[in-house]
């Protein structure tokens, strides 16, 4: 899909369609005598009022080059923000996309055009276009041909973030086909290469550790959980360094990433096993946004690490009551394999560590608990530092990705004591979400960080009007929107 702003009025602009946000209770002054009227009385007559997502078309308005026109509701206007108009633009472009109508205009008018909304727009738009169907012989849906945003009047700047939204949408999508794909196609060799090939082209240090180098290293806890696997594990390190960097900041950036999770030795249940093809969705968020991290170039120092194996049972494999020591040198009892997650993301907090990071964020769907605490609408948020907490909960309310913070007390520690080793890799009961963070804690130590546990919201069963069923993407805009602040 082509995705541009023009500073052009929208009469003479010949789309299959043009949109028209609309706020909640009063009818939008277009300019356009046929829309304003048709606009009038169908507040009027209650069948639209501007709701959120809400939509009317008309067909062949007169004075307008235009073959349509599409009113959509904003919601409330004192409401009204970038996340807001990165759901409109989305639903609109599927709800065009799904009656063929595939080449889009959107009216942005003075009262709307700010370079934050330009962003959100193309975002929103470029990320709405994704579908799940790679591997359908006959796809499902349409792509749009192009979505233009109509900007008569507005400055140069609308046009940076606008292409800057584009940026991101394309990075969110790069990483849901990722996400989506199943484990037998990405392997972690596969997604190793994926990473590899990403960063060669976009300019990005990369080093890919192997099997016998994290052997070296002693990265015992990663190669627990991979040894049960056919497929050799990796570790994937991503290096974004601009001359400009700014000294002293140096944020790290690691991702689960779990190609497939059957649960090993600890066996998952077959119901719904196959979604554990996005087990890797924390990794491949933190490789989108190092795409366009590299794309858009703050003035940051961002290295990423993504620990990446298959957790697989097999003659091989990890037993419950092994005790493993990390690269850290703490030793673990792994008292349930399907706690595989932690085990890999210890490993690289310590590498993370030692190549310099001053700030971590991991993303990681890490516990099937905090869907039954959060369900699919916010990410779960854990921390041990509560400024940088701030920081990326600001970040993630600017991109319009949920999150919510969760109590890390001591008292919880009760729960992860163990007669054998340092440490058991589960809690004994109750609170899993907050213990899977905890076991974390202990190898982050005091570095400022932030755990955000996605495995609620990385993949939605349900197409939302905005956004495809499927992966997400999620975290991904955060980290991206964290960096770029960092920079300033
Ligand atoms: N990958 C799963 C968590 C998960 C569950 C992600 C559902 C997405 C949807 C993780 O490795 C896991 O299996 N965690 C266990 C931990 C338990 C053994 C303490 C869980 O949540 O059941
Ligand atoms: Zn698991
Ligand atoms: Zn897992």
């Amino acid at each position: 899909m082509n995705s541009t702003i023009l500073f052009q009025g929208y009469a003479g602009f010949g789309a299959d369609a043009l949109v028209f946000p609309a706020i909640e209770g009063s009818a939008p002054q277009t300019g356009n005598a046929a829309v304003d009227e048709w606009a009038s009385d169908l507040y009027a007559s209650g069948e639209f009022s501007g709701k959120s997502l809400e939509t009317a078309l008309l067909y062949k308005p007169a004075g307008l080059e235009a073959k349509r026109v599409l009113l959509i509701g904003l919601g409330k206007g004192d409401t009204v923000n970038s996340a807001v108009l990165r759901r409109v633009a989305g639903a609109a472009l599927r709800t065009l996309k799904a009656k063929s109508i595939l080449k889009i205009g959107f009216v942005l008018a003075k009262e709307f055009q700010q370079a934050a909304y330009a962003q959100a727009l193309l975002e929103g738009a470029v990320a709405a276009d994704f579908e799940p169907d790679e591997h359908k012989s006959k796809k499902d849906a349409k792509h749009a041909e192009s979505f233009t945003i109509l900007a008569e009047g507005g400055s140069s700047d609308l046009a940076e973030a606008a292409r800057n939204g584009a940026v991101i949408g394309e990075a969110q999508n790069f990483t849901r086909a990722l996400v989506n794909e199943p484990g037998n196609l990405l392997t972690p060799t596969v997604l190793a290469a994926r990473a590899k090939a990403m960063a060669e082209e976009n300019g990005l240090d990369v080093d890919i550790l192997d099997e016998d180098r994290m052997r070296q290293l002693g990265m015992g806890s990663l190669l627990a959980v991979a040894q049960g696997s056919a497929e050799p594990p990796a570790m994937i390190v991503l290096h974004y360094k601009p001359a400009d960097a700014k000294p002293g900041t140096h944020l790290g950036l690691i991702g689960k990433g779990v190609t497939f999770d059957t649960g090993g030795i600890s066996i998952k249940p077959s119901e719904s096993m196959e979604k554990m093809k996005y087990d890797m969705a924390g990794g491949a968020a933190v490789i989108g946004a190092m795409m366009a991290i590299a794309k858009l170039q703050p003035k940051v120092e961002v290295t990423a690490v993504i620990p990446t194996v298959e957790n697989m049972p097999g003659s091989r494999a990890v037993r419950p009551g092994d005790i493993v020591t990390s690269l850290a040198g703490k030793t673990i009892e792994v008292l349930n394999t399907d706690a595989e997650g932690r085990l890999i993301l210890i490993d690289a907090i310590t590498y993370a560590k030692r190549l310099g990071v001053t700030l971590m964020i991991d993303a990681a769907t890490l516990t099937g608990a905090i869907t039954v605490a959060l369900g699919a609408v916010n990410v779960g948020l854990f921390s041990n530092d509560g400024g940088w907490q701030q920081q990326v909960l600001d970040s993630s309310k600017e991109v319009g990705e949920k999150m919510w913070p969760m109590p890390m007390d001591d008292e919880y520690k009760e729960l992860l004591k163990n007669a054998f080793a340092d440490m058991p890799n589960i809690g004994s009961r109750g609170a899993g979400s907050i213990t899977a963070a905890l076991f974390l804690k202990e190898w982050v130590e005091d570095t400022p960080w932030v755990h955000l546990d996605i495995a609620g919201t990385a993949w939605i069963d349900e197409a939302k009007p905005f956004l495809a069923k499927g992966p997400t993407g999620v975290g991904m805009r955060t980290f991206i929107e964290v960096a770029r602040r960092l920079a300033n």
